[in-house]
């Protein structure tokens, strides 16, 4: 069984992030990374559609044996994750933005947050934001057009960085100090974000905790892999394999499946 895989998907490249975390945390898992590009973006999607593509990304993870899995994609946690937990036996780590840590340690009193629709109109999210945001002013984005921009290949492009100057200028102008990434596709746009964004702006992504909290769970289910052996990391997608390849600095084979 620890032998077993980790899975992970995404709603395409973005979730690749957090496998970046988990595996430098856990070097030990074989890990199978699924990214869903063709039905990218997830965002605009309803709730219903979003889970039966959680169900879809889930069953395959299962068949090919993984012993956990993770959602690392904020839009199909919060719309799906209730479900997937109710539904399948193995473990489930999603991801949320990380709203919590920026509400506690800002100066300003104002946070911003950017996110897809999906998030940011999720019970998930109202629930997280008014349980520890209540008393900051939090100034939501939807990041409409980022995901696609970065599923075409176009991460560091003049319609990125016009978007993001769009977006990121009412946060500047209401002086937020903290940036909450709540998308795993964002972390990519980090030299964007620090060239746009005032020098004093913190910018906080979920990832590393994602990967801590994997690691916990591996270990109270003992999971993990204690064998030294190396482990078989594996990547697929249904989109373009070249957008793939460049996040991951053509170190890893990526493979094209049909699902
Ligand atoms: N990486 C997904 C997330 O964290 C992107 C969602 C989308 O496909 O719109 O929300």
């Amino acid at each position: 069984m620890n032998k077993q895989p980790v899975g992970i998907f995404d709603s395409g490249v973005g979730g690749t992030s957090i496998w970046k975390e988990i595996h430098r945390l856990l070097p030990n898992e074989s890990t199978i990374y699924l990214a869903d590009s063709i039905n990218a973006p997830y965002g605009p999607k309803g709730k219903e559609a979003i889970i039966n593509l959680c169900i879809k990304n889930t069953e395959l993870l299962l068949e090919k044996g993984c012993k956990l899995i993770v959602v690392a994609c904020n839009t199909a946690t919060t719309n799906a994750i209730d479900y997937l937990r109710d539904t399948y036996k193995v473990p489930f780590i999603g991801i949320e933005p990380a709203i919590k840590p920026a509400a506690l340690q800002t100066k300003t009193n104002a946070v911003g947050i950017l996110a897809t629709q999906g998030t940011l109109s999720s019970a998930l999210f109202s629930k997280t934001s008014g349980k520890f945001a209540s008393n900051v002013t939090v100034i939501e984005q939807d990041g409409d057009g980022i995901v696609d921009l970065i599923e075409s290949g176009k991460l560091y492009s003049e319609a990125m960085k016009a978007l993001l100057t769009v977006y990121l200028e009412p946060m500047i102008k209401a002086h937020i100090d903290y940036l909450v990434l709540g998308c795993s596709h964002y972390p990519y746009l980090m030299p964007l974000l620090v060239e746009i964004l005032p020098k004093h702006v913190k910018i906080i992504d979920s990832g590393e905790a994602v990967a801590r909290q994997t690691k916990h769970i591996l270990e109270n289910h003992m999971l993990c892999n204690t064998q030294t052996s190396k482990p078989k990391i594996e990547f697929y997608t249904n989109g373009s394999p070249e957008v793939l390849d460049q996040l991951l600095g053509n170190d890893y084979s990526v493979t094209y499946l049909d699902f």
